[in-house]
């Protein structure tokens, strides 16, 4: 069993479409072990994403998503991380399949939904940003 991290955008909180997404990772098998609305400080979103400081679109990355609160998720299932990549689809919503959470709610290649950790090594690092370990319900 893997754990992932889950972060719905503020996009998403602004069309009233978490609950939507929230109930799709339910009905493919993954169980919720711990979940949160929060409004991110800039240091904290900066800490989050930064992996990628450099890249020229960091500034408005952090903009966006300490624009509203956001929902943060821990994911438990069978192979969770690529699980959820699957489910969110391409980073560019133009690109991400139908059905796919991006298709549907991304709205740009910026704000694009959802964040989903790409690796286990990720994952331990961004659920240990968010979540204590005895947060987690499993
Ligand atoms: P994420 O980390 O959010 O799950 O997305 P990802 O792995 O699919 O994409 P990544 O390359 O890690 O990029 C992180 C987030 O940065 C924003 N982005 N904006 N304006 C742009 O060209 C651009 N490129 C990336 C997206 O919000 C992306 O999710
Ligand atoms: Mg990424």
């Amino acid at each position: 069993m893997e754990k992932t991290f889950v972060l719905i955008k503020p996009n998403v909180i602004k069309k009233k479409k978490a609950g939507a997404i929230i109930s799709r990772f339910q009905e493919e098998g993954l169980e919720i072990i711990a979940l949160k609305m929060i409004h991110l400080t800039k240091d904290k979103c900066e800490e989050f994403y930064k992996e990628h400081k450099e890249r020229p679109f960091f500034k408005e990355l952090v903009e966006f998503i300490i624009s509203s609160p956001v929902v943060v998720m821990a994911l438990k299932g069978e192979k969770a991380v690529l699980k959820v990549r699957q489910i969110m689809g391409d980073t560019d919503p133009k690109k991400a399949q139908k059905g796919t959470l991006r298709f549907e709610y991304g709205d740009s290649v910026g704000e694009n939904a959802i964040h989903g950790s790409d690796s286990l090594k990720s994952a331990e690092r961004e659920l240990a940003l968010f979540f204590l370990e005895s947060e987690l319900f499993e």
